[in-house]
Parts: structure tokens; sequence; C-alpha cells
């Protein structure tokens, strides 16, 4: 089969592979159709080099249709039409018991002290061949993969596998209070779609603040008063308090994560790492603080006291100084983490099935492009060239 593999920073190209086969009984292979690039990938192709492997394989945002199921699945047969979770759980641990599926107890990555497997997703995260390929095999297939109808384009469910569980987490982790007002920090498809959902659930007030003009109207279109942040620099936090009666926002979602713009010193020290051999990298990025906090900082700054900031974006430091006089003194409550997917699939599949579209996921993504034409997607989703917000890959 062809699939995407990650060669070196900023490095990723299509290659052959054998096809995966069904090694446990609780396995499914998927015929991929299609498969969505993450932010989260943007970190791979970035920063993360330390943790890949010449050829691991990509992609964490799949779906696809059902070709083969291991004997111990039996709430799927071949030619179901299915999306898969990113992250692998069993469904049935003290953690997935308690919808904590990125800690499932069954295939958390212990050797590296990690939560659960993801597909896609470097050592740390049990190096699971990932889904933008042909063909993608699916472990603990009896709870992963949402059975969608056949009929509607993929478009209409495939965010079920990442940017909707993660955009409905924050909004859920941001705990904003009836009439109250959020800001979310970044734009990008996960940004974007927790504004869209926040709209939804009625948040009275959604600020989101960004840098890319067409990510500003994207959302401004859903009724979100939209910042850009090169506009106003420093000056954000005072033309966010005015905006929200001289407090600050009762809530903000960090929809950014590690990457953030305007760190030119962590910006120095992610890049001593890329080009560092990979084990004094490593130990570099495990014990030392390579985040460019920006957004964090910004956050913190941001939210009023006693609010709450959801975390989102992803962070890999071990040791970035945070400000905790700060988020002590204001009495900031946080919460973070990779969202659990089958937690909030039921309350997400009424909203993707309406006819109306209220999410607005039919036309969310701005590309789909061929498998073969991942180097350029990627690139092209980095720099945010072309527009380029959420693309899709399709084999
Ligand atoms: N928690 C999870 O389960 C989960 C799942 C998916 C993605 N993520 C993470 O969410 C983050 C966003 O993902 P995405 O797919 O939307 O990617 P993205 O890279 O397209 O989005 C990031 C956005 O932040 C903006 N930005 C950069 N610096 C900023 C700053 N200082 N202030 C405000 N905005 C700034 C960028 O212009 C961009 O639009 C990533 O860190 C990704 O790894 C987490
Ligand atoms: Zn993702
Ligand atoms: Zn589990």
């Amino acid at each position: 089969m062809r699939a995407v593999a990650w060669h070196g920073k900023r490095d990723v190209r299509v290659d052959t592979f054998p096809d995966p086969k069904i090694e446990h009984p609780t396995d499914a292979i998927v015929r991929i159709t299609s498969s969505g690039v993450c932010g989260s990938d943007l970190h791979l192709y970035e920063i993360m080099g330390p943790f890949m492997e010449a050829g691991d394989i990509l992609g964490h945002e799949p779906m696809g249709i059902v070709e083969e199921v291991g004997s111990a699945v039996t709430n799927l047969a071949t030619g179901d039409r299915v999306v898969i979770p990113f992250q692998i759980a069993c469904g049935h641990c003290f953690m997935c018991d308690r919808g904590l599926h990125t800690q499932c107890e069954t295939t958390q990555v212990r050797e590296q002290g990690m939560g659960a497997a993801l597909f896609g997703y470097t050592k740390l995260y049990g190096q699971v061949p990932g889904s933008q390929a042909e063909l993608l095999r699916v472990p603990q297939a009896q709870f992963g993969p949402i059975k969608v109808p056949e009929g509607p384009p993929d478009d209409r469910f495939i965010y079920l596998s990442d940017v909707l569980p993660t955009a409905w987490q924050a909004v859920a982790y941001a705990d904003v209070p009836e009439g109250g007002s959020l800001v979310v920090l970044g734009l990008g498809p996960i940004g974007d779609m927790a504004c869209r959902i926040a709209r939804h659930l009625d948040v009275a007030r959604v600020i989101g603040i960004d840098l890319v003009p067409e990510r500003l109207e994207r959302a401004r279109t859903f009724g979100v008063e939209a910042l850009d942040l090169r506009e106003y620099d420093t000056d954000i936090v005072k033309v966010v308090r005015d905006l929200t009666e001289g407090r600050g926002p009762d809530s903000v979602v960090d929809a950014v994560g590690m990457e953030a713009h305007g760190a030119p010193v962590a910006k120095v020290a992610q890049h001593i790492t890329g080009f560092l051999p990979d084990a004094l990298a490593t130990k570099l990025m495990e014990k030392a603080g390579v985040d460019r906090l920006t957004a964090f900082h910004l956050a913190i700054e941001l939210v009023r006291r006693g609010g709450t900031i959801s975390l989102s974006g992803v962070y890999g430091g071990q040791a970035d100084p945070l400000p905790m006089l700060t988020l002590f003194d204001k009495q900031i409550q946080l919460r973070m983490g990779q969202a659990n997917v089958k937690r909030w699939v039921d309350d997400i599949l009424p909203l993707v099935s309406d006819d109306s579209d209220p999410l607005g996921v039919e036309s969310f993504a701005t590309h789909r492009l061929p498998l073969e034409d991942a180097p350029r997607a990627y690139e092209m989703f980095q720099k945010k060239q072309d527009g380029a917000v959420k693309v899709l890959l399709q084999p």
C-alpha cells in the first residue's frame, strides 16, 4: 500500500509499504477514504523529530470502509463505514469506564510513562502506524470505530476522529458559566471548531484571537468577535478586558500549543533540538523547556481571577518555567489533555447528522488532496499558504 512516511524535519514522503494484516483477534483492517492533516502532525513535521524514526507512518484522523475483522470483533462487519478515533482504547478498563479513553490502561505506553497509544504519533505514544495511508490496522476494534451511515460525504463524519471531540472537550473543560465569556486562542481547525461549538452551546460571548486573516474571517462568519493579534500585540490584554467588563473572560481555551508565534528564545531551543543527534535531543526535550509558551502565558494574563483555562494545544517540554505566582494568586483553574473521543461522540453525532449542518462541517475542509500530494499538503498547511486551514488526504 501507499502511505505518508516521516523522514526528517519538514520531510514527509509517500512510500510503498506491505499491506497491514490482522495481528490480534481484536484488530480490524480499514480501507481509508479520507484522513485529515492535523496541527498535531505539524509538531512531528517540525520539532518532535527526536521521537520519530524514518519510515514512521503519519496520520490519526481517518475514516473508511472495513475490509476485514479479527475473530473477537463482533460489532463490525466487512463493508461497514467507520470513523476511527485518534486514540486506541479498550472501552472496558478503569480509565475507559470513567470516560478517560486517552488514559486507557490496556493501551498505555508504560515504557515511556505515557497515556493511551495514538495512531501515527511518535515512540512516546506507541509508534503505531498511522492513517495517512490506503489501509490501516485498527487495534481494539471491538471498541474504537464509530459506525456512520452510507450516503453523506466523508466531510460530515471525519471530524469525529479528532477535531470535533477535541473542540467539544476544550469547551466543556472551559466550563463557561451561564451568560459568560470565552476567549479562544488560535483559530486553526481546533480553535475554529471550539468557537462554533461554544456558539452552538449558547456561550454568550465568544472572542477568537489569531494572526491569519482568513482564519479570523472564518470565525467571524460564526458570530465570533475575532481579534488580529498583529494589530494589538501586547495591548491585546487591555483590548479583551475592555470587552469583558474590565475583568477578563470567565474562560480561555488555548488551541495553539507549543509552536506559538512570538517566542524567540524557545524557537531557538526547538531549532537546536532539531539538529542534535537524536539521543541528545530527546534528553533535551524531556528535561528542558522547549515549548513556546506564548499562548499559554497570554491565557494566564487574559483569564479573569477565579476563571478557567482549558488547554487543548499540545505541549511537550518537561521543565518549562511557568508563572506559578500568577496562576496561584489569580486562583486559576486549569484543565487539559488529549481529547477522550468516545466520551463526546453521543453529544456530537446528532449535530453532524442534522441536515442544516449547524457546525458547518461540510465546508470545513479548505483542501481535499490525493494521498500522493501529502508533501505539498504538509507544507501548505504549515506555512498557511493558499488559504489552507484544514486539509483532507484522500487515497
Ligand atoms: N488535545 C487534543 O486532543 C488535541 C487534538 C488535536 C489537536 N491538538 C492541538 O491543538 C493545537 C491546534 O491544532 P490545529 O489543528 O488547530 O492546528 P493549527 O496549527 O492550524 O492551529 C494553531 C493556530 O494558532 C495560531 N497561533 C499561533 N500563535 C498564536 C498566538 N501566539 N496567539 C494566538 N494564536 C496563535 C496559528 O496562526 C494557527 O491558526 C495544536 O497544538 C494541536 O497539537 C490537540
Ligand atoms: Zn489531530
Ligand atoms: Zn481502556
